[in-house]
């Protein structure tokens, strides 16, 4: 149990034996140091129901607490309860971690989470780096409390789209094939300037859907050899960013097709298609368009053709019915919310969807810091493989400044894991529903929640310890906490495993990052109180050594959670 299931179960206990069980007592954490590690609120409701006087109800609780971690209780306001807890026993649950950072241990699922899943015909742009860094950090977040999860990459690499590019491909020879592909931007903009200016390629164009749709032979080995190079690029871009997705964990769109008849044959046989302007559709009462006419969901189009519906039927189809996952998270910008609604819904009448979770997490757009879309002079869209290597340019300057004693060779690997790091952490720091703005100077800032923060703040730790000549497994001595910083610090390390409860409630990976933007805080005023190496007494050394040891493994492992790596020094 962590902290605050142990006080919570004991406060629970009082309130029974008081008979105001009805209302349970929350537990939160206090925000200042003078009201304690935690507070109950919760008293005033339970009091209400109960026709007590709040202030009585809450001493009596406090009178009754069972609770061997708590030092002081203070009654407050009009019935709060305040919570000091004890440094003896803060520091015994400290020394039985040993190594280990506990995380909580939930009844393990099986998850899938879709995320990432770019369209092939470009390369991935600066919006990607958002649900490749949500979707990652939450796998490992899950993947830490021990559930099992299948991640899942559904590229977009199905559909009329190809046609322009497999029309333009088929125009080289095989020399320039490669050459082409090399830069998939300009090759798809060439290929769409001749789809909109040329009417014959456009014929042309729509002629090969329907071949490669057809599974023609020729047709399906130009579309693999312009797949290929797009997921190179793809699979290029993860190793960069430290994204844990591999090739293996790709389930294109292109993997439903034989599954699309089928899916349209089902719905039938449900009684739930109907024909409107020759396409099927399926319609809900749920769904109604701006003019309040009933809003369909398309299955299959007048010309024949899937469209995205269909495949996303197709997959909750194979998530739930092969796959067998209990829970599958949908890592998708807010702009897809009314798609994926008519998604699960219709796979909910069809039978598909029966008592497994389907969640769509959404995300806001990244803007510039004029408010704007994020976007180049010309209104094309900024690569990602840009920004990254942006923000390596950016760090490798950073790191030569603030550390000109470093090798060249040593300043570019650092630069290389603060630069990723720092985009990444921009992107998880924010409540993942709203817009936010991408500002270098503030991401890439040594100061504020901020991945190179944090990242610093692991490497003081690394040169105290290197100075005081120390292994962690040197470490293994008394903790005593007899400063009020050296005990927050203790407290706040034994709450890692609420902040990994809270920041799965909801999937938002910023809980996560302010809980180690508190960590580091409150470790840097610890450093600043509590002298370490100038300290005279060994035992006292000892244990702030042996504290400062354990943040930084906490540090570490919550980076790690986010898919940020730490270095040893910067
Ligand atoms: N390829 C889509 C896009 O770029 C995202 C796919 C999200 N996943 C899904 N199952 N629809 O917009």
């Amino acid at each position: 149990m962590n902290l605050k299931e142990q006080i919570h179960s004991a406060v629970a206990q009082s309130f029974e034996e008081l008979g105001v069980s009805a209302s349970p007592p929350i537990v939160k954490q206090a925000q200042k140091r003078e009201f304690g590690h935690y507070q109950v609120n919760g008293v005033m409701g339970a009091a209400k129901s109960a026709k007590l006087n709040p202030r009585e109800l809450a001493t009596k609780v406090t009178e009754r607490l069972n609770l061997p971690i708590v030092n002081k209780l203070e009654v407050a306001g009009p019935g709060f309860v305040n919570i000091h807890l004890a440094p003896y026993a803060i520091e015994q649950q400290l020394m039985q971690l040993g190594d280990d950072v506990p995380v909580p241990s939930p009844e393990p699922r099986h998850f899938a989470v879709d995320y990432s899943a770019p369209n092939l015909m470009k390369e991935m742009h600066i919006g990607h780096l958002r649900t490749n860094a949500i979707g990652d950090a939450i796998v490992h977040v899950l993947e830490a409390v021990g559930h099992q999860v299948t991640r899942v990459n559904h590229v977009g690499d199905w559909g009329a789209q190809f046609g322009s590019l497999l029309a333009y491909l088929d125009q080289l020879d095989n020399t320039e094939i490669s050459t082409e592909l090399k830069d998939l931007e300009v090759f798809y903009q060439s290929a769409s300037k001749l789809f909109k200016t040329d009417h014959e390629f456009a014929e042309r164009a729509r002629g090969y859907v329907v071949r490669l749709q057809g599974g023609d032979a020729q047709c399906v080995a130009l579309w693999r050899q312009f797949i290929e190079e797009s997921i190179k690029h793809c699979q290029d871009v993860y190793e960069r960013l430290n994204i844990s997705l591999a090739r293996a964990d790709i389930h294109a769109e292109s993997a439903y097709n034989d599954d699309l008849p089928v899916v349209v044959a089902e719905l039938e046989q449900q009684g739930l298609l109907e024909e409107s302007d020759g396409a099927m559709c399926v319609f809900l009462e749920e769904f109604t368009g701006k003019d309040g006419k009933p809003l369909p969901a398309i299955v299959r189009k007048s010309d024949g053709g899937y469209p995205y519906m269909a495949t996303d039927l197709a997959a909750v189809r194979y998530r739930a019915g092969k796959l067998r996952a209990d829970t599958v998270l949908y890592v998708v910008g807010a702009p897809q919310q009314l798609h994926l609604k008519q998604v699960f819904a219709v796979a909910t009448a069809a039978g598909y969807l029966t008592d497994q979770e389907f969640r769509h997490l959404p995300f806001g757009s990244i803007l510039k810091n004029d408010g704007k879309p994020f976007k180049t002079r010309d209104g094309a869209e900024v690569k990602l493989i840009d920004v990254i290597n942006e923000a390596v340019t950016r760090a490798y300057q950073l790191v030569r400044e603030k550390n000109p004693s470093l090798t060249e060779e040593e300043h570019r690997s650092i630069a290389e894991i603060v630069g990723v790091g720092a985009i990444k952490y921009a992107e998880l720091s924010k409540n993942r529903g709203t817009d936010y703005i991408f500002d270098w100077d503030i991401l890439l800032s040594f100061e504020g929640n901020t991945a190179p923060y944090l990242q610093y703040a692991y490497t003081r730790i690394q040169s105290v310890l290197k100075k005081a000549g120390v292994e962690p497994t040197d470490l293994r001595g008394q903790i005593t906490l007899a400063e009020p910083d050296e005990l927050d610090l203790g407290v706040k390390l034994l709450q890692f495993s609420e902040a990994i409860e809270d920041a799965l409630e909801d999937y938002q990976m910023n809980v996560l990052c302010n809980y180690l933007f508190e960590l580091s805080g409150q470790f840097m005023s610890f450093y600043e109180h509590c002298p370490i190496l100038k300290q005279s007494d060994p035992e006292i050394q000892h244990s702030r050594l042996r504290l400062a040891s354990i943040t930084a493994n906490v540090l570490q492992l919550g980076l790690g959670c986010l898919g940020i790596k730490t270095v040893d020094r910067m």
